[in-house]
């Protein structure tokens, strides 16, 4: 996640400035760039060879070189940096950023950066608890900078409590998710549809006829979806799944009432990604009493269902329509089958016969068929990377329609 990105440290005067020194290994470990601006103080703590071995970078101070008077611009720094990190932050700079005052190098590179700052505040358990502290730092929260909490613990001072700055894993951690929140939000302004788990078919008010399907599939794509911006809308059988805030959840029970759902939804949609085990058929009637047992067979009559999928791909416009195929054998011919027949861009075979793919497991080992006929099989994963793959190759389609196949 950090490979490639610029990463501009800045240390401040803080017993906590010898934890740079780890840090600056840990980025460039995880392969980012790193250049360090110290305020003068700083210096104090950790000497500026450290840093510059380590960052491979000399290190910047002054707002001029005294040697050459070489001008070190604020402003390119800014815009070199993917991301402004100051660590350790104490409570001056703090206040200092707060207040808008530009009295070294760190400061005015603050105020002139245009790309996410990060601090992780660093001081003694009452200078960060004080009511000036927690005004500012929720004046620079107000202002969309991240702040990584201190820690809890033994603090120079020999007093224990909240202060500390944060473990340098820690700090890479809260830079590497800030990133792939980014990378993700390319579905923001989507809404998509998704259909999961399974339908319930009544035979009387105690018997249905249903399917083994678990939900797990559908929600990892929701999830994903959503994680990247997208909203969404869960036409949802009878699951043991919660659905995190923010995606819209509809209960339905039968094939009937998910087809009726999923007709009003999609046509308001950019499309939908056809997960549900639908069942294909259903009691051609439905006892409104207990059937009792007598000691003959019994033949029940089944009538089909709609067919979901195939009824939204006569109308779906340039909408997105992804489908799924479950299957035994033939896979790749079934699945090819039903890829003309509902109309999806493409569709996702798993086959049955592969181990970890398939019901109620955590895991799914996934091929995608597209119209243009090209196959691309995937290894076995979780069912939340599956998910990934899956929605990557939605976010391609959506983004880029030119990359899509046309029918
Ligand atoms: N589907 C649907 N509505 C149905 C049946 C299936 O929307 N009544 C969707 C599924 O959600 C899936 C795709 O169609 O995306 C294929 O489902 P599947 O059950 O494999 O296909 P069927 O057409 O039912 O064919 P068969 O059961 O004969 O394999």
């Amino acid at each position: 996640m950090l490979r490639g990105k610029h990463i501009l440290l800045g240390v401040t005067g803080s017993i906590a400035a010898y934890k740079a020194a780890v840090l600056i290994r840990l980025l460039v470990k995880e392969g980012a760039e790193v250049r360090v601006v110290m305020t003068p103080l700083a210096k104090e703590f950790i000497t500026p060879l450290t840093l510059a071995t380590l960052s491979r970078h000399p290190i910047l101070v002054d707002f001029f070189d005294p040697e050459d008077g070489r001008w070190n611009s604020h402003i390119s720094l800014g815009e070199w940096a993917d991301a402004y990190l100051i660590a350790p932050a104490t409570a001056n700079t703090l206040a200092k950023m707060a207040g808008g005052v530009a009295d070294n190098l760190l400061l005015t590179t603050y105020l002139s950066a245009r790309c996410p700052v990060f601090v992780s505040p660093a001081m003694d358990l009452d200078m960060y608890a004080h009511v000036a502290t927690q005004e500012n730092l929720g004046k620079l929260r107000r202002r969309n900078v991240s702040i990584i909490e201190p820690e809890e613990g033994e603090l120079a001072s020999g007093l224990v409590g909240k202060g500390r700055m944060a473990e340098p894993e820690k700090i890479v951690e809260a830079l590497q998710r800030w990133f792939s929140g980014q990378k993700k939000r390319g579905l923001s302004g989507k809404r998509l549809m998704v259909t999961a788990g399974p339908t319930r078919e009544a035979i009387d008010p105690v018997r249905y006829i249903s399917n083994h399907s678990s939900g797990k599939m559908g929600y990892a794509l929701a999830e994903e979806l959503a994680a990247r911006g997208a909203e969404v809308f869960l036409v949802t059988g009878p699951t043991q799944l919660s659905v995190k805030d923010g995606i819209h959840r509809i209960d339905v029970v039968s094939a009937q009432e998910m087809y009726e759902r999923a007709c009003e939804i999609f046509p308001e949609t950019d499309g939908a990604i056809m997960c549900a085990a639908v069942a294909d058929y259903t009691p051609a009637e439905v006892s409104d009493r207990k059937i009792k047992k007598d000691d003959g067979s019994w033949a029940l009559e089944l009538r089909p269902t709609h067919d979901i999928a195939a009824e939204l791909g006569k109308n779906k416009g340039s909408r997105l329509l992804v489908g799924f195929a479950l299957e035994t054998d033939h896979e790749h011919s079934h699945a090819h089958a039903k890829l003309e027949r509902k109309r999806f861009d493409f569709i996702v075979l798993n086959s049955l016969r592969d181990a970890g793919a398939g019901f109620g497991v955590d895991t799914n080992k996934i091929t995608i068929l597209e119209r243009n006929g090209s196959e691309t099989a995937y290894p076995l994963k979780s069912k939340r990377e599956t998910a990934v793959d899956i929605v990557d190759k939605i976010e391609n389609y959506l983004l880029s329609p030119d990359s899509r196949p046309s029918e």
